[in-house]
């Protein structure tokens, strides 16, 4: 049984990736900061990975002398590293830490490589998508066979707009830009499809579902028992938050001008999977204590 290497196994999707591996008879092989916390349940319902990771492998993917033998051994590697709430520097780990992985996939001849990268992620202005776009550029000329996953928004970050609405109004920036968010099961098993094929390319994939974000406020609003009430944020007023706040922390500001560009420009993909924004709601409704 040959192995797949998982990055990011601890993520809300990296964990969907191992499970539908582990369904599909792959050994994996998982990368995790805490082994613990990988086998307890994850964000929003996804699944935790005891009993099904043949190799723990516990450590800072940051680290050159950790990141550099990983992949022996291992047939293919599937990265889904990145930063995201963690607040590190993008260029550290959704660049350099995929790019440390690569060079341990080449070195010890692993047959393929699978990257998370951000649909549009090409054309958005923040640092988070150029550090993840250069990656993807040198992973699609290096030898190796390369696959490049470009999703939509997740359910778990469409939690956001469900937190505005348990208190009641939910900003919009853009209430007809559109975009078909995307539940972590049905991109897992997209890619592992993909990995079967042993076929180079680039993928675009979103969800079933096309919302405007107006649509999405209210669906939020609604499964959160509130009425619909939104707010629309004057655009005059994107500019100058992103300046200020980069001022005490570029970072943040950073992340802003990502959702940003997100919000008020069409993210929608070819359409892939089963599962509903409502139902996902549903089962993480709000409780009166949360
Ligand atoms: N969320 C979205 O809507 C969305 C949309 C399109 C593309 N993507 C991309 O999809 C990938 C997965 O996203 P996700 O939402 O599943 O993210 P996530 O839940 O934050 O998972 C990210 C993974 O990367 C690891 N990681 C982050 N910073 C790290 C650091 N400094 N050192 C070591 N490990 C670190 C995390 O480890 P820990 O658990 O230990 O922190 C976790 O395993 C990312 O590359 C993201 O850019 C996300």
């Amino acid at each position: 049984m040959s192995t797949t290497l998982v990055a990011g196994a601890t993520g809300y999707l990296g964990r969907y990736i191992v499970a539908e591996l582990h369904r599909r008879g792959h050994s994996v092989r998982a990368v995790v900061r805490h082994r613990a916390r990988a086998e307890g349940e994850g964000p929003w319902g996804s699944p935790g990975l005891r009993g099904m990771v043949s190799e723990w492998v516990v450590g800072e993917v940051t680290d050159a002398s950790f990141t550099r033998d990983l992949a022996a051994g291992t047939e293919r590697i599937v990265s889904a590293l990145g930063t995201t709430r963690q607040g590190s520097d993008p260029w550290e780990v959704d660049n350099q830490a995929n790019r440390a992985l690569l060079s341990s996939a080449l070195a010890h001849g692993a047959r393929s490589f699978t990257y998370v990268n951000v649909l549009g992620g090409d054309h958005c202005p923040a640092e988070l998508t150029r550090a993840k776009s250069a990656f993807a550029q040198m992973l699609s000329t290096s030898t190796i066979t390369s696959q490049i996953i470009n999703p939509t928004a997740y359910f778990s970050d469409m939690m956001e707009i469900m937190n505005m609405a348990k208190r009641g109004l939910v900003p919009v920036l853009s209430p007809t830009t559109r975009v078909n968010p995307i539940h972590g099961s049905d991109l897992a098993s997209f890619i592992v499809d993909h990995l079967d094929t042993d076929e180079s390319g680039s993928w675009d994939v979103g969800g079933p579902e096309i919302f405007t974000w107006r649509e999405l406020a209210h669906l939020a609003l609604q499964c959160a028992g509130r009425r619909p009430r939104t707010m629309k944020v004057p655009s005059v007023l994107l500019t100058p938050t992103i300046r200020i706040t980069g001022l005490y922390s570029p970072r943040l500001a950073d992340i802003i001008r990502f959702m940003v560009w997100n919000m008020t420009h069409d993210c929608v993909a070819p359409t892939t999977g089963t599962h509903r924004l409502a139902d996902f709601y549903a089962k993480n409704r709000p409780t009166a204590a949360s």
